[in-house]
């Protein structure tokens, strides 16, 4: 992304030089706001409308009015995907309660912000798709509301950098000993040919690409349950995944220096990363 990059902010497309906000925004005095991350396969946006849905229930989550409709929102991303010259985008919108003289209570009668951009849509490389990838964990000690996708990410951050220091790709979090999901993914679990995955309550965002391969589950032929996993059972796992927007979704071979499986990319994997990929260019 460079400086004449266009993005979008309250109303306008401008280029990212150009673009400004208040220092008394409260998103970057509180972190208080919500955000979406789309991405998009030959310009076109994938599951829009569990990005619109999952952002809806965010926002309403803080308290905070949608500034726009559903078709409002499509056409603005759709007009930020034209503005964009990659065939494979990520678009990022960003919703805070706006500028106001601080103080922790809602002000009243501000408009919010509105920031959008996009960048290329970073997804696996062609060896972390055949030979896997390596996790950590670690204990989950965010705040009990990460079905909020919050920009308050102060927690993800913190976890994600204990895998880049261990040169991990990600870090997959237990609660308890239970498994919730990982900084900046969700974790999923084959075993005996059943595909687990976490409970989508309080203490996990609800993954949009989770989602989406859960619902692919059948059509691949894998049976789905949901229930709590412990940490046991995930170093036990037949083969283990990582499903995100940008991740989509990818074999982890070893967990804290132990291999999964056989720690190769597992049969299932694979038919459910062909059967991804098809969907994001049907
Ligand atoms: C904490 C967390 N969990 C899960 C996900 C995966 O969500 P999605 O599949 O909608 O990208 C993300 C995505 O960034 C995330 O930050």
């Amino acid at each position: 992304m460079n400086q004449d990059s266009v993005v979008y902010l309250n109303g306008a497309f401008q280029p990212l030089s150009e673009a400004k906000i208040s220092v008394l925004d409260r998103g970057f005095i509180f972190g208080d706001g919500v955000y979406e991350v789309v991405p998009v396969y030959n310009r076109r946006p994938f599951r829009l409308a569990q990005h619109l849905k999952r952002l809806e229930n965010s926002l309403a989550a803080i308290r905070l009015s949608n500034p726009k409709g559903a078709a409002e929102w499509e056409a603005l991303f759709l007009e930020m995907i034209r503005q964009t010259p990659h065939e494979k985008q990520a678009v990022y919108l960003q919703i805070t309660r706006g500028a106001a003289p601080r103080d922790h209570g809602f002000p009243q009668g501000v408009a919010p912000t509105v920031f959008m951009m996009a960048v290329p849509l970073k997804t696996p490389t062609p060896e972390q798709v055949e030979h896997g990838v390596s996790c950590v964990s670690a204990e989950d000690f965010r705040w009990h509301r990460c079905d909020i996708k919050s920009i308050s990410l102060l927690g993800n951050v913190l976890l994600r950098q204990t895998s880049v220091e261990a040169g991990a790709i990600e870090t997959v979090l237990f609660r308890g000993g239970f498994l919730t999901e990982a900084s900046a993914s969700n974790v999923i679990v084959v075993k005996n040919g059943v595909l687990l995955a976490s409970p989508q309550d309080h203490l996990i965002l609800p993954g949009v690409s989770l989602n989406a391969v859960l619902e692919f589950a059948p059509m691949v032929g894998i049976p789905v349950e949901v229930r709590p996993i412990s940490y046991a059972e995930v170093l036990d796992a037949d083969e283990l995944w990582l499903t995100s927007s940008g991740k989509e979704v990818l074999a982890v071979i070893t967990l804290d220096d132990k291999p999964i499986g056989d720690g190769k990319p597992g049969a299932m994997f694979k038919k459910m990363w062909a059967y991804y990929q098809e969907q994001t260019l049907a």
